[in-house]
This record gives C-alpha cells, structure tokens and sequence, in this order.
C-alpha cells in the first residue's frame, strides 16, 4: 500500500500533537512501517481510514496507545552515563540529604520520565541504596513513568537480559539481582519495593500536574524525539514539581540552553546539571 506523503503528513502532526514526538520527513519509510503492522490488526481499508477510525472512532485511545508502542525509540541499560550517574551519587544527593536531614525532613522523591523498561528507575534505587548508609530512615519514592504501556510491563517484571546489566558493577550484580535457570537478571524485591510505574504522556500538561515535592527528575534521551515548543512545555512542568534546589538530569546530547533560562547550570564532579534555583533564588 503507497503512503501519500500528504497522508503521512496528517498522520504524523496528529502523532506529534499527542505525543510531542516529531517524526521529519526522512521518517516516512520507519512510520509507515509501524502504520501497516497496525492496519493488519484492523479492518480500516487504507491509510486514510485507519487515521480517520484513529481520530474519531477511538473514543478510549486504545488504537492510539498500540500505535505508539511501535513508534516509540525505547534503548536503555542499567547505570547508563555512568559519569553522571556518579555525579548524581556523590554530589547532587548527598548535598541534597544534608541539607534535608538538618531540616528533619526525610522525604526524596525522584521521577525517571521516559523510563522505558525500567533499567533507569531501578538503577536509581541501587544508587540510594548503596549510597545512603541511613536508608530505612528516609521516606523514598522513584516514579517511573513512560507514555508506552509495552515497556511498563517488561519493567514491572524485572526481568533482564544480560545486555541490559553490562555496565552494572559486578558486586551490585551479585548483590541486587537474582539469576534465573534462563541465564537472565530479575531485580531483587528490595529495590522494586522503591519503585511506582504509572503511564503518564509528558506531552499532556493534566497527567504532569499529579507530581510535586519532586528532588531529582531524570528524563535522559527523551526530549530528543521532541520538538523545542514541547521540551519547553514539559520542562516547565517539571520546574512546577521540582522543590527549590531540586535537580533536572538531561541526556548527555541534551541541553535547556534554548529552551528556558529558569534553571542554573551546575558543575557537579564531571557532569553539567541543571538546578532549580532554592527558596533564596541562588
Ligand atoms: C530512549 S528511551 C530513554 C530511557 C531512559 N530514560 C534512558 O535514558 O535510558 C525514551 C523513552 O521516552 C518515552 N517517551 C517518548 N515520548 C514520551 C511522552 N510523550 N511521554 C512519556 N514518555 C515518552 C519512550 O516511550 C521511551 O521509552
């Protein structure tokens, strides 16, 4: 079946408007490779009945969300940007409990946007763990969320292929996981405990608003897909949800400098951070 690129056209500003993921037109051949795995799934005729039947005969977005869960680019590993990851650990977090701990409050709340299958949120947890010799006295919660409903499941299991923990240094491996008969890696209760998926649409500002008391957002290698009027819409929901002083850590190609001037760029051992300015503005 030929894809008009006027058709493909329609059908990628209406993916983008409800994802904020922008498909260029060099993705025609990728888009309509997804498209076709779907129609076979339906009784639409052509490409222009299947967008019609996915505009207004969708009323629970069903279509929509197996749609996306094709579109969506989902690559991740446990302790990905390790360099930043060590910033975080030794900088970012300890900093931030000292200053918590003084106050008696001991309550973190960090939120992996974009989590994918889950390697991001649960190598959050192992980091608090390991880093955080007062643990079971702090209030810990890690959102881990992600617009395509496939990837949540894979991540409410747990269960990891070896290329997903290669970057896992070998006595947390030991220490945080459990092999299984078939040669795979499932994360040990203890840090699942720490973790709440959710499928939340960063582009939808309603599903952003649930979120507050945040210390660390980790959305890495996310707003890549996006363009810059939706990075500059999520970004503002975050800095609504983020506590004074609290921390937005981007994928390493990432940057806010055209996005908003309404965080601080930080050095933190080696990596660049962006921080919300705390309750004194500095
Ligand atoms: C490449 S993965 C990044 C995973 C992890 N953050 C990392 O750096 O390893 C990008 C994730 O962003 C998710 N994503 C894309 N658009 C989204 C949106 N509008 N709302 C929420 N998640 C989205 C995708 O489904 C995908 O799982």
């Amino acid at each position: 079946m030929k894809l008009s690129f006027e058709d493909y056209k329609r059908i990628r500003d209406f993916i983008y408007r409800q994802t904020g993921i922008m498909f260029d037109d060099k993705k025609l051949f990728y888009v309509k490779k997804r498209l076709d795995a779907r129609i076979q799934n339906t009784d639409a005729l052509d490409y222009v009945d299947y967008f019609r039947d996915l505009r207004f005969c969708d009323p629970q977005r069903l279509e929509l969300q197996a749609l996306v869960n094709l579109l969506t680019t989902n690559e991740t590993y446990f302790f990905r940007e390790f360099e930043q990851l060590a910033s975080f650990a030794e900088h970012c977090l300890q900093e931030t409990c000292q200053v918590k701990r003084k106050l008696g409050r001991r309550r973190l709340r960090l939120w992996s946007a974009g989590c994918s299958t889950g390697e991001e949120p649960y190598t959050l947890a192992i980091i608090l763990r390991e880093m955080l010799e007062d643990f079971d006295d702090w209030n810990i919660t890690i959102y881990g969320t992600d617009i395509n409903t496939r990837v949540l499941e894979t991540a409410q299991q747990a269960v990891y292929e070896q290329r997903a923990v290669k970057d896992v240094p070998p006595e947390y491996l030991a220490k945080w996981f459990t092999s299984t008969a078939e040669k795979r890696y499932r994360v040990q209760q203890q840090i699942r405990n720490t973790v709440e998926f959710e499928r939340v649409n960063l582009k939808n500002p309603a599903e952003l608003t649930r979120f507050s008391d945040i210390d660390f957002v980790f959305c890495r290698n996310v707003l890549i897909y996006f363009d810059n009027e939706s990075r500059a819409q999520v970004v503002s929901s975050f800095h609504d949800c983020l506590n004074p002083g609290g921390y937005i850590f981007l994928g390493h190609s990432e940057s806010l400098s055209r996005i908003t001037g309404a965080f601080r760029l930080r050095r933190k051992g080696d990596s660049i951070v962006y921080q919300k300015p705390d309750q004194e503005g500095k």
